[in-house]
C-alpha cells in the first residue's frame, strides 16, 4: 500500500483562523497529507493573501471553495486533490462536504458535523452513495491514552461499566467577549452559524464522542440543564446533563465556557464493577487506573505496557510529552490509510466517521431541545 501524502485542499484556516493550522500541523506530522490546494477564507482577497503566506501555487489559491472544487476537477486525476478539509465555521461544513464528495473527493471535516439532524442524515446518505471516506476530527480520540482507555474497558479491565463522569470546561467565553469582535466568539455565539448547541455543541460534542469512544456505551435516556449565564447570548453556554446507558450504566455530562481558570479541562472518568479509570486532557500522557483490591495504578504513554493501538500511535519515548498535535495527527493517519486502501465505512480503520458525527449533531439537538423537560429517550 503507497503511503505517499494525500493531497489535500483547505476550505477555511486563512489568516488569523484557529484550527486549520493545527490541522496543517497534524496532516504534515507523519506525511499522511500535504496542502495543495485551498479555499482558506470567506472573504476573498484574504484568502489568495493566506495562500501566499502559506507559499502554496497562485494557481491553486482559490477565492471560494466552489471554484477550488471546479478548478481541482479540471486537473489531471494524478494532480488534483483527493481530499477536502473543512475548517469553516460549522455552517459551512455541510454544503463543502456534500459538494465535495459528489465531487470525488474524500473529507476531513472538523465537529460538529453540521448544524441540524437532516443535514447529518443526508451527509451519511450522500457518504455511503459516493463511498468516500469521511473523517470528523473528533481528535481527543487520537490520544495514545484514550485508546489504552478504550482497551482496557474492552478486555474487561476494570469489569462491567457501571458510570462515567466526563466533564469539558472552558473560562474564555464568561464575558460577553463576542460583542468586543473577537472572531471565534462570535460564531460560536450565533445559533445561524454555530447550530443550536453553543458550549454543548463546541466542547459537548467532544466529550459525548469521548465517552462512546471509550466505553463503547450506547445513550438510552438523558435530562439536561441548558443554561445561558451571559447576558445577551443567545445560546448555551453551560450545559449539565444526566445520562442513561443501554446496560445499565449512569453518566454525568457537563460541558461550559464560563468557568475562568479553566482552559481545556476535558477530563473522562469511568467506574466498573472492578475499578475505574481517569484521564485528563491537560496532563494527556498518564491515565490512572484503580481497582478493587488497590494500589493505583499510574499508566504512561510509552511505558512498553500499552495495547497495540496506543503504541501504534506513539512517537517518542516515555518522558517527552506528546500532546494535542500527536493526537490530532493520529486522526490524519488513520484517516488517510482508510484513503489509500479506499476503505470507507470506517472498518479496521481507527478515525472518527461520518456516523459518530451524524450522532454527535443529533445528540447536540436533543439536548439542546430537551433542556428542563425532563427524561428524554434517545435513540442513535
Ligand atoms: N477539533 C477541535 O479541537 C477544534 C478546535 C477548534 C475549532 N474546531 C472546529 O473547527 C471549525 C473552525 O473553527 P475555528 O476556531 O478555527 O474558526 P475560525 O473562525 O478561527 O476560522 C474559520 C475560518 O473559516 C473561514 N471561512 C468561513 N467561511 C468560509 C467559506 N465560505 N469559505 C472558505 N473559508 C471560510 C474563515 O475565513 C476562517 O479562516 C469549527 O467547526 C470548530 O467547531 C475544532
Amino acid at each position: 500500500m503507497s503511503m505517499r501524502p494525500i493531497r489535500m485542499g483547505m476550505v477555511g484556516g486563512g489568516r488569523d483562523a484557529f484550527i486549520g493550522a493545527v490541522h496543517r500541523m497534524a496532516a504534515s506530522l507523519d506525511g499522511s497529507m500535504e496542502l495543495v490546494a485551498g479555499a482558506l477564507s470567506s472573504t476573498p482577497e484574504k484568502a489568495m493573501a493566506s495562500g501566499a503566506d502559506l507559499g502554496l501555487d497562485a494557481d491553486r489559491t482559490y477565492p471560494s471553495w466552489e471554484q477550488m472544487l471546479e478548478s481541482e476537477l479540471a486537473l489531471p486525476a494524478d494532480q488534483r486533490i483527493e481530499a477536502v478539509v473543512i475548517v469553516t465555521p460549522n455552517h459551512v461544513h455541510f454544503p463543502v462536504a456534500k459538494a465535495a464528495m459528489e465531487a470525488g473527493f474524500h473529507v476531513v471535516c472538523d465537529k460538529p458535523l453540521v448544524l441540524t439532524d437532516e443535514e447529518a442524515s443526508e451527509l451519511v446518505a450522500v457518504q455511503q452513495k459516493t463511498g468516500r471516506v469521511f473523517a470528523v476530527t473528533y481528535n481527543y480520540t487520537g490520544y495514545p491514552m484514550i485508546k489504552e482507555a478504550r482497551h482496557l474497558v474492552q478486555r474487561g479491565a476494570i469489569g462491567k461499566v457501571r458510570k462515567v463522569i466526563v466533564e469539558y470546561n472552558q473560562g474564555w467565553l464568561a464575558t460577553p467577549l463576542e460583542t468586543s469582535g473577537q472572531k471565534q466568539a462570535d460564531w460560536r455565539t450565533d445559533p445561524k452559524r454555530a447550530g443550536a448547541g453553543g458550549a454543548m455543541g463546541d466542547i459537548g460534542s467532544h466529550a459525548e464522542n469521548l465517552v462512546s469512544y471509550v466505553t463503547g456505551l450506547k445513550i438510552s435516556e438523558f435530562t439536561s440543564d441548558v443554561t445561558t449565564h451571559v447576558e445577551g447570548r443567545s445560546i448555551d453556554d453551560d450545559t449539565s446533563i444526566l445520562l442513561r446507558f443501554e446496560g445499565g450504566a449512569r453518566g454525568i455530562l457537563t460541558a461550559s465556557q464560563i468557568c475562568p481558570g479553566c482552559l481545556n479541562d476535558l477530563r473522562l472518568r469511568v467506574w466498573g464493577t472492578q475499578g475505574g479509570l481517569a484521564w485528563h486532557q491537560e496532563d494527556p500522557n498518564t491515565l490512572k487506573q484503580t481497582s478493587l483490591e488497590g494500589p493505583d495504578r499510574i499508566h504512561h504513554r510509552a511505558d512498553g505496557s500499552l495495547c497495540d493501538a496506543a503504541t501504534a500511535v506513539t512517537r517518542l519515548p516515555g518522558g517527552h510529552p506528546e500532546a494535542f498535535i500527536e493526537a490530532f495527527a493520529n486522526v490524519y493517519r488513520g484517516a488517510a490509510a482508510a484513503m489509500h486502501a479506499g476503505q470507507d465505512d470506517g472498518e479496521g480503520y481507527d478515525y472518527p466517521t461520518v456516523h459518530d458525527g451524524a450522532r454527535g449533531v443529533k445528540f447536540i439537538g436533543a439536548v439542546i431541545a430537551g433542556g428542563g423537560q425532563g427524561w428524554q429517550k434517545f435513540q442513535e
